[in-house]
């Protein structure tokens, strides 16, 4: 048995300068989680939310938070994102030296862990690891922004992954998350290679017809398309 579709927003192309409407407008047009694209201008090119902005939209929704940690330093901030309201915390398997203990550490702080891969870290990075994370991320684009190309050479790694989830009897507890590119025309690729949470900025945002209509129209793509 594997978890159910999800979509999630990025919220990078969002309007700033309303940030909690635009929170709630997500919240509204169906989206099962909200994830935060947390930058450092280190580990990648962009620098992005501190745990204050975070705290300060928490309140205009009810739906859950992840914060997605493309920072060199995880365990720095942590506990801060979690007292902001995040649920999960996803830290990069490469900004880790030890992930096995970041992780724990997430866990016994009272929040969800995920890893997430960059394009060139290899499915078996998280072999060891599986046990403790609520979900796996597979970046299908090298993070820092937004709107960039699909990496379809990245259905391979996402199937290896679903099938070490499944292998390992994890397909009820573990989530594959793709990250990056995720619009109607490549998320079908995304699901049927196994993931069922699908992040989506730019074609949420750019939908003529508005957020709900992205937001469902996703939904039944990866569901049609979704292979465990
Ligand atoms: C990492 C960012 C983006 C974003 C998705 O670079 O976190 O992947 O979430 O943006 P789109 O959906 O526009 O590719």
């Amino acid at each position: 048995m594997t978890l159910p579709i999800q979509i999630a927003p990025s919220v990078l192309p969002a309007d700033f300068s309303k940030f909690g409407e635009e929170i709630h407008a997500l919240d509204e047009a169906g989206v099962d989680i909200i994830q935060f694209d947390v930058m450092d201008g280190q580990f990648v090119p962009n620098l992005t939310f501190g745990p204050d902005v975070i705290a300060a939209v928490r309140p205009y929704t009810t739906k859950p938070f992840e914060a997605h940690l493309m920072v060199y330093t995880p365990d720095v901030m942590a506990q801060r994102y979690i007292e902001a309201g995040c649920q999960r915390l996803i830290v990069h398997a490469e900004a880790c030296t030890h992930l096995h203990r970041t992780l724990e550490n997430i866990r016994n702080m009272g929040a969800t862990a995920a890893v997430a891969l960059n394009p060139h870290t290899p499915a078996s990075t998280v072999e060891n690891i599986l046990d403790l994370v609520d979900m796996v991320l597979v970046m299908t684009v090298n993070p820092g922004f937004g709107g960039q190309s699909y990496i379809k050479t990245m259905e391979p790694k996402i199937r290896q992954v679903r099938d070490m989830i499944t292998a390992r009897g994890l397909g009820d507890t573990v989530h594959l998350e793709v990250d990056g590119g995720i619009s109607p025309t490549t998320i079908a690729g995304a699901a049927k290679a196994g993931a069922n949470v699908l992040i989506a900025g730019s074609a949420l945002y750019k939908d003529p017809q508005g957020l709900g209509h992205a937001v469902t129209e996703l939904r039944a793509l990866a569901t049609a398309a979704f292979a465990d």
